[in-house]
């Protein structure tokens, strides 16, 4: 039996490195707090400049050259993001050309907040098993500085840019790769994060800007509720759907928004601190961006090894949330 496995993982941040210490120029708010409240330290900012699919590029240009695999064999290109360059058309359209993917490629993009890059996985997989795609390149990719209001202290100091991108292929080897994946929604939370402008129930007008629409806003205690009642959830379904007990999961790699949400995940699923991926503290909350970044910094500094189980859990607006096991 075929599986889908992941052939290659890259990532990318920005240059410029904003840390609690400068935020504290710009609104009313303490390294303390952010530390304590959130566990965020610093997080990157894309120049004025560079916008998602920059980002993108570059994470995939890595992830590709980890998976020894040329732009033009890829066949499906899928860019997760909330911030894409454009609303129209799609930003996996705008990495296609400047990647040097081929015109006959599918191409677009998927909007799940900070569930994205697991929902593109899903549909890659998919996909890739149909026979009709041979390689795929996903992408979590976010400039977050666009859409964050920065005189909103209970947002702006929780975000940050970043992408990630990982290359997904079929192999004839059984029980290998994505072995399971979990997904969904609960769309009676759309209000608890969500940016109202731009769109069609709201376009941009001057009223829009003036009065903030265009701006992320978030209900943090819901939302932060929903987290870790939701990513325990799905985590312990995917763990016991396998017939696996946590000890055998060796690194799980959540969605970076809150080291506190980590901290209950880890207490409520008996999974040690240890064996959670955490780079929060230095990138913030990337959204679509924070799993495929985590993946890449892990995979590089020896935390994943061949027969490892990995499980990635995320959530984020919409409200969307997600689990999927992968076993190297
Ligand atoms: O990626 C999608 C998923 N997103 C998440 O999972 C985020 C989930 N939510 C959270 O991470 C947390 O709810 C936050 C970090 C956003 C907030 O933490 P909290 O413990 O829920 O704080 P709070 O919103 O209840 O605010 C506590 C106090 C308030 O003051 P009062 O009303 O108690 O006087 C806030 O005004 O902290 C104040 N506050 C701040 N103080 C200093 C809020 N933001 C700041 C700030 N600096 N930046």
């Amino acid at each position: 039996m075929a599986s889908v496995i992941i052939a290659g993982v890259g990532s990318y941040a920005p240059k410029r490195v904003l840390t609690n210490a400068d935020l504290m120029k710009i609104v009313d708010t303490t390294d303390e707090w952010i530390v304590s409240r959130s566990g965020i330290r610093e997080r990157h900012i894309a120049a004025d400049d560079e916008a998602t699919s920059d980002l993108a590029i570059k994470s995939a240009e890595s992830a590709l050259i980890d998976a020894n695999i040329k732009a033009s064999e890829v066949d499906l290109l899928i860019v997760a993001t909330a911030t894409p360059d454009y609303p129209l058309p799609s930003t996996a359209c705008v990495v296609q050309h400047k990647l040097g993917v081929p015109p006959h490629a599918t191409c677009f993009d998927i909007s799940a907040a900070c569930s994205g890059f697991l929902y593109a996985m899903e549909v890659a997989y998919g996909l890739i098993l149909t026979n009709r795609y041979k390689c795929a390149l996903i992408i979590g990719a976010e400039k977050l500085s666009s859409i964050v209001d920065w005189k909103d202290r209970t947002t702006c100091v929780l975000f940050g840019d970043g992408a990630g991108a990982a290359v997904l292929k079929k192999v004839d080897q059984p029980g290998i790769g994505i072995i399971g994946s979990d997904l969904g929604a609960d769309g009676e939370m759309v209000d608890a994060l969500l940016m109202p402008g731009g769109g069609s129930r709201c376009p941009a007008s001057t009223k829009s800007v003036e009065s903030g629409q265009h701006f992320l806003r978030m209900k943090g205690k819901e939302v932060f509720k929903n987290a870790v009642r939701v990513m325990e959830t799905v985590a312990r379904e995917m763990v016991e759907q396998h017939h696996l007990t946590v000890d055998q999961i060796s690194l799980v790699i959540p969605h970076q928004a809150n080291i506190r949400i980590i901290e209950a995940l880890s207490t409520n699923l008996g999974i040690p601190m240890e064996k959670f991926y955490v780079n929060l503290d230095r990138y913030g909350n990337t959204s679509a961006a924070s799993i495929p970044l985590a993946l890449d910094e892990a995979r590089r500094a020896g935390r994943i090894k061949p027969g490892d189980y990995t499980l990635f859990v995320a959530f984020g607006a919409g409200l969307t949330y997600g689990s999927t096991l992968i076993r190297w």
